[in-house]
């Protein structure tokens, strides 16, 4: 096992302990997620914990569904206690997140947006100073229109492409049944003014950053300790 798996396999063990008796709970997507599913099921088998898992995808729909624990949705729950997700990028002050990695980040928008509260897991590669520079910006968008809706995406950053899916030919298609685009920007000192700009072009459904939500993030480190992280 690589040692960011252990660091993120840590930092869930950690974020597990915040689960409390009858609460419901947003369920990020991602590898690091499904290790804290697993966490998560041991614990409340061990404590006989009453816990609904909001899923934001098919993935940790199917994963928690395996493990025996109860799902629920957003519209059962409106407004879930806390919402646990990884993400590819953290801004270490800020907590500022880029997400999307897995192409899920609509519904974990929505449902990281609507929770109490949020916490982050991940391993301490994903911090970073700036959001941004090597690491893509993805995009949701409808697939009407799509090649229009890229080149007005392309005029705004350094490049966008469309994602090609493996396992499949042509593009990923998301659980929403909409396509991604991943853009670039060198430079994201201001990710609001990005956001901003990237929402008001028509056919952009939402976009992978995170802004001014997450509350706090485990960072599981290459020497087997854990950091958490509170926003400023
Ligand atoms: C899913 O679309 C993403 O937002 C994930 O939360 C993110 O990509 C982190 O995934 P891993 O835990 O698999 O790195």
């Amino acid at each position: 096992m690589s040692w960011t798996d252990k660091a993120r396999i840590s930092a869930a063990a950690q974020a597990v302990r915040e689960l409390r008796d009858n609460t419901t709970i947003g369920l990020g997507s991602g590898n690091t997620i499904l290790r804290a599913l697993e966490l998560a099921a041991e614990r409340i088998k061990k404590e006989n914990l009453r816990i609904s898992f909001i899923p934001t995808s098919y993935q940790v729909e199917i994963a928690a569904k395996k493990l025996g624990l109860k799902t629920t949705t957003l519209d059962e729950n409106t407004e879930p206690d806390l919402a646990i997700d990884g993400a590819d990028q953290v801004q270490w002050r800020t907590l500022d997140l880029v997400k999307g990695g897995g192409a899920a980040l609509l519904r974990e928008k929505i449902v990281d947006s609507t929770a109490r509260r949020l916490v982050i897991v991940i391993d301490e590669k994903k911090l970073a100073k700036t959001l941004g520079g090597p690491q893509p910006i993805p995009v949701e968008m409808t697939p009407f229109g799509y090649a229009s809706t890229l080149e007005k995406i392309r005029r705004i950053s350094e490049k966008a492409s469309l994602r090609e899916s493996t396992g499949k030919v042509g593009p990923v298609i998301t659980d929403n049944g909409n396509i991604i685009a991943d853009t670039y920007f060198r430079n994201l000192r201001r990710p609001e003014i990005v956001h901003e700009k990237l929402k008001k072009i028509p056919g952009v459904i939402e976009t992978g950053l995170f802004l001014g939500m997450a509350d706090t993030a485990y960072v599981g480190r290459k020497d087997g300790h854990v950091d958490i992280l509170r926003r400023g």
